[in-house]
């Protein structure tokens, strides 16, 4: 069976001192293996709650969230990549990259070798013996992609991943990840609040609605693959990220009015 993501009227409610508060609600969504697909919505509007419970770290209040696995048991299900980098601070850069393999059992030699094979594709082999706390918030995140793709999971989630970055680093790191990506092609769900980076990342943009969350609105991105920086700069790119903003900016002001 191929794999495949499935969210079929997911609701999630969170118990709070006023009574019950309503996250997500009614929020439909499907992904197809290979596909990457950005979600982008005001703050608040529960983007992280639903990647929470994709990862399996929270459970829906009613309706059905599942990754229906591929083929291939012995590849973990998924891989989360927060905003904040979480690194652990007392391994090395390489055990924190190897440290997925390391939980599955695999041997010493293999998992580093796996593991600074994925060093070198984000930069940073001459790194590998550095602790966290000697690198940039940058590198760290670095670490952090490469520690989820070394376990090479069926899909990866990421929640911001670029987020606390500067804007030229964050930048290159959109280059680098596409790069990386379209070897891979991995299953990709990818939250994020600028519409410049999910139009550039994504093959299918998701816009959410202001609290409580469900899908307003879906663009699909056909600009031609492999992008790179010389992408943002066509017509094609500035109508897209128009569009989005378009279908997004009364969902901004709906959360900003109802958060005053
Ligand atoms: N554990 C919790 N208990 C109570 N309420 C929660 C909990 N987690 C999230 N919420 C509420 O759920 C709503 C959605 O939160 P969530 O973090 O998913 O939003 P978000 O879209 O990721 O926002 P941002 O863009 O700011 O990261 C918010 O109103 C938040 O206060
Ligand atoms: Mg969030």
């Amino acid at each position: 069976m191929a794999l495949k993501i499935v969210s079929t009227a997911a609701q999630k409610r969170f118990p709070t001192r006023h009574g019950w508060m309503t996250a997500i609600e009614r929020f439909d969504l499907e992904v197809e293996e290979g596909e990457f697909v950005c979600v982008v919505g005001p703050s608040g509007c529960g983007k992280s709650t639903f990647l929470r419970i994709l990862a399996g770290l929270d459970h829906v209040t009613g309706g059905d969230v599942r990754i229906v696995p591929g083929p291939d048991p012995s590849q973990p299900l998924n891989n989360v990549v927060f905003q904040e980098y979480a690194v652990f601070p007392w391994k090395s850069v390489l055990d924190n990259v190897a440290f997925g393999l390391e939980m599955r059992g695999v041997g010493r030699s293999q998992r580093y070798e796996r593991a600074r094979q994925w060093l070198a594709k984000v930069g940073l082999t001459r790194f590998e013996d550095y602790y966290p706390g000697q690198l940039s918030g940058g590198m760290k995140q670095r670490v952090s992609i490469a520690r989820a793709l070394t376990n090479d999971p069926q899909v990866l989630l990421m929640d911001e991943p670029l987020g606390a970055l500067d804007a030229q680093t964050r930048t290159v790191l959109q280059e680098e990840l596409l790069t990386i990506w379209e070897e891979s092609r991995k299953t990709v769900v990818y939250i994020t609040h600028s519409i410049e980076e999910a139009v550039f990342l994504a093959d299918r943009v998701v816009i959410m609605t202001a609290h409580p969350g469900r899908v307003k609105e879906e663009f699909r991105v056909d600009l031609p693959r492999p992008r790179d920086l010389s992408t943002m700069a066509t017509p094609a790119f500035a109508a897209l990220t128009g569009a989005v903003w378009e279908a997004l900016r009364d969902e901004v002001t709906r959360a900003m009015a109802a958060q005053a």
